[in-house]
């Protein structure tokens, strides 16, 4: 079997717990035969700025850009409120993003049978949900230009922000969400505000265009993103793949993110182009930051770093088998009542994040 490189980043806060966590299912799929890896351990966000004076130091920069596939934990807290904004730990996390160029974010949402009362909605509305959205991540309004400040005449200021995509950007993150969307049920909506925005047109009009030439197999539906906001809460398992730009996904895959239970099961890809060795650039990580109300409890819940495993095992190494037994081990350990305190619910006792990380261990042993 091939053994790939990862580089592990556990970060700050929680983020340690719960890649040492997932590191004891990585155990188990080398013992299990599934999948095995050499892996390096480094640092990013407040841990590296202590140790280096910087986020990300550019040996780890090197190393990232040597790896197979990266999975990181969480980066930030309290502890580095104060710095100035270049250094803040995040900025290591966006250095990372963008010097990888990741630019299509997949943030799948997934009720799991078990923990159907956890959602938002009703269980009938979430049970069985299993979406994925893909956000453009490395475009659009957070990095247009002009975007600037500037005070006028009397005194007063005038903001702004420029949302910017180039026919490239768009084709790129449409083929991400059809070659997903032909691995799964077919099906792809895609979200934009064509009826106020030229960008919005634009995206359309690209994302028609792709799909014509090369995917006209599959069902395409174009969906204005404040109507999708509505459906996402109103009828969710109407979607299976939904892409859209940075804003509108930044937001609609926080609604997505609810109708699921906790920030704590929620994990995401970045992915990049394919390189020359024919491998994906890739990122993997929990949607959940440090948690330094909770950290160095052994409270936090692994299964958003777990389920990031399980991604990198799907789309950086084509494992869909190992990726497929690693999401039946967490179903499992959660219907064998396995519960971390963030899903617990009443009169229920919580385990910590060891106990769960071995609940999934054990599981993925069992199925194998
Ligand atoms: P957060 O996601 O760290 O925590 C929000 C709430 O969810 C907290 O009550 C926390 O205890 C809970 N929670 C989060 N992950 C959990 C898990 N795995 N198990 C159980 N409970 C969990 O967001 P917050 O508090 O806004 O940010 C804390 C720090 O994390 C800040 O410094 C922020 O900048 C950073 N952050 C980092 C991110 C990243 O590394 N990608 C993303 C979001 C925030
Ligand atoms: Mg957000």
């Amino acid at each position: 079997m091939a053994s790939y490189k990862l580089l592990l980043l556990p970060g700050d806060g929680i983020g340690p717990e719960v890649a040492a966590g997932m590191q004891v299912v990585l155990e188990a799929l080398k013992e299990t035969g599934l999948a095995t890896f050499e892996t390096e351990t480094d640092l990013v966000g407040g841990c590296a700025l202590d140790a280096h004076g910087s986020p990300l130091a550019d040996a780890t920069l090197q190393r990232a850009k040597d790896a197979d596939a990266i999975l990181l934990g969480a980066v930030g807290g309290p502890k580095w409120a104060g710095v100035a904004y270049e250094n803040r730990p995040e900025a290591g996390l966006l250095r990372l993003r963008k010097e990888l160029d990741l630019f299509a974010n997949l943030r799948p949402a997934i009720c799991y049978p078990a923990l159907a009362e956890a959602s938002a909605l009703k269980r009938e509305l979430v049970e069985g949900l299993d979406i994925m959205i893909v956000r453009e991540l490395t475009g659009g309004v957070y990095f247009g230009e002009p975007k600037e400040i500037t005070v006028l005449e009397d005194g007063s200021k005038r903001a702004v922000d420029t949302q910017v995509y180039t026919t490239a950007e768009i084709e790129r993150i449409a083929h991400v969400a059809f070659d997903l969307a032909g691995k799964r049920s077919g099906r792809v909506a895609s979200a934009e505000k064509h009826n106020v925005m030229k960008s919005g047109v634009l995206w359309k009009e690209v994302v028609t265009k792709v799909h014509a030439e090369h995917y006209a197999d599959l069902q395409l539906e174009h969906i204005l993103a404040d109507n999708c906001a509505m459906q996402l809460v109103r009828r969710p398992k109407q979607f299976d793949v939904l892409v859209t730009d940075n804003l509108f996904g930044d937001v609609l895959s926080d609604i997505a993110a609810m109708l699921t239970g906790s920030l704590g099961m929620l994990p995401s890809a970045s992915l990049g182009a394919v390189d020359a060795g024919g491998l994906r650039r890739a990122l993997y990580e929990p949607v959940h930051g440090s948690a330094p109300d909770i950290a160095g409890q052994d409270k936090a819940n692994p299964i958003a770093m777990i389920g990031s495993l399980a991604m990198c095992l799907r789309y950086s190494f084509g494992l869909g088998d190992a990726a497929d037994a690693l999401d039946g081990a967490i179903t499992d350990a959660l219907s064998g009542g396995a519960r971390t305190a963030d899903i617990a619910g009443e009169g229920t006792n919580p385990i910590g994040t060891r106990a769960m990380a071995a609940a999934v261990a054990d599981a993925l042993r069992a199925r194998v």
